[in-house]
């Protein structure tokens, strides 16, 4: 039978439709479930990517800036405040209707020296405000949420030593709060911590203090966990704690997921790894006040965990070849996609 040029182009352009509708994304499917988003990091160096750009594009709604928001690359030297690559990020994000979750306000780690020799409470106080009211400030109403504090506990669930707990205790943390609150009342503020993902200490220490900012009436919304989690040791206890840290009736997200491999990688492991986002996937649809899912990079090339972890490796969804590894199909069939 001789099919004409014009029906052969119509019958192809219906081919097109149903496989851009039947190939969801990753985020909208996420919200078909109820959730606010699935999302991943971005910056000017995923940007400058064109393979890990349009992953994020297609796949992502919701984008945590991997290191342009944090104080070292914003404020390196006091009062002078370099916002060029933050600003690339909040204007991709917005071109292409992306939400941002900020990252991160005060933490421990790319503090700059000028800040780190501060030793009185007075300038110590003003500096986190000053700093807290001019991020926040400039990106008002342009940012879902942010992470405020980062990290603030050791492994044993003692504080970290940092020049803000040096000098101010744990005041800086609603300090930093109030601050972030004051610069936008509409933003979600978050802590965010990693290794909650089982029972002990830390996660404990998580609770007590979320009861006490709760008891002080902090203006905080959300707790993050990060999610760094090592394939066959710290997965299978992620539902419960997410559960525990839910219990505050805070919102919850997890804010940095990757599930890293121990080296040699093969294909018993990646199976392993595919069961594991299944089951962290299912953990946060299952809780009604999670609200989503970031990953902590787009392909196995480009993740921290190699050169952070160099025995572990392939903790994301995209193999380093940019293609879909069956951990991503697990995802996918977990949210009602084509099952994996
Ligand atoms: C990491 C980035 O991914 C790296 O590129 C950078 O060299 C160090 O920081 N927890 C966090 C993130 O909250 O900000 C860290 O990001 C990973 C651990």
């Amino acid at each position: 039978m001789k099919i004409s040029s014009t029906a052969l182009g119509a019958l192809c352009a219906i081919r097109l439709a149903v496989t851009e509708t039947s190939a969801e994304s990753l985020n909208a499917m996420m919200k078909a479930k109820g959730k606010l988003y699935f999302g991943n990091i971005v910056d000017t160096n995923t940007l400058a990517e064109p393979n890990a750009t349009e992953i994020l594009k297609t796949e992502f709604g919701m984008f945590t800036p991997e290191y342009s928001m944090k104080w070292n690359f914003i404020q390196a030297s006091q009062g002078k405040f370099t916002f060029d690559n933050s600003d690339k990020v909040v204007d991709w994000a917005r071109k292409n209707d992306k939400q941002i979750r900020g990252h991160t306000l005060v933490w421990h780690q790319n503090i700059p020296d000028w800040v780190d020799a501060i030793t009185d409470k007075a300038s110590l106080t003003k500096v986190i405000e000053n700093h807290i009211g001019k991020v926040v400030g400039r990106y008002r109403g342009r940012v879902y949420a942010w992470d405020v504090v980062n990290e603030v506990f050791n492994e044993n669930g003692t504080f970290r030593n940092s020049v803000f707990h040096r000098v101010l205790g744990q005041d800086f943390i609603p300090l930093a709060f109030e601050a972030a609150h004051k610069a936008d009342p509409n933003a979600r503020l978050y802590i965010n911590e990693y290794n909650l993902d089982f029972p002990g200490p830390k996660i404990d220490a998580m609770m007590n203090l979320i009861q006490s900012l709760q008891s002080k009436n902090v203006s905080i919304h959300g707790i993050g966990t990060q999610s760094h989690l090592t394939s066959n040791k710290t997965v299978d206890t992620v539902p419960a704690q997410l559960k525990r840290l839910a219990s505050t009736k805070l919102d919850v997200a997890i804010t940095e997921l990757d599930i890293r491999l121990k080296r040699p990688v093969d294909d018993e492991k990646l199976a392993k790894q595919k069961q594991e986002y299944e089951l962290v996937t299912r953990a946060c649809l299952e809780i009604n006040n999670c609200v989503g899912v970031s990953m902590w990079g787009v392909s196995d090339k480009d993740s921290w965990i190699p050169s952070t972890l160099p025995e572990f490796d392939a903790p994301l969804l995209w193999n380093k070849k940019f293609e879909r590894k069956v951990a991503y199909k697990g995802v996918v069939g977990v949210l009602g996609g084509e099952p994996g």
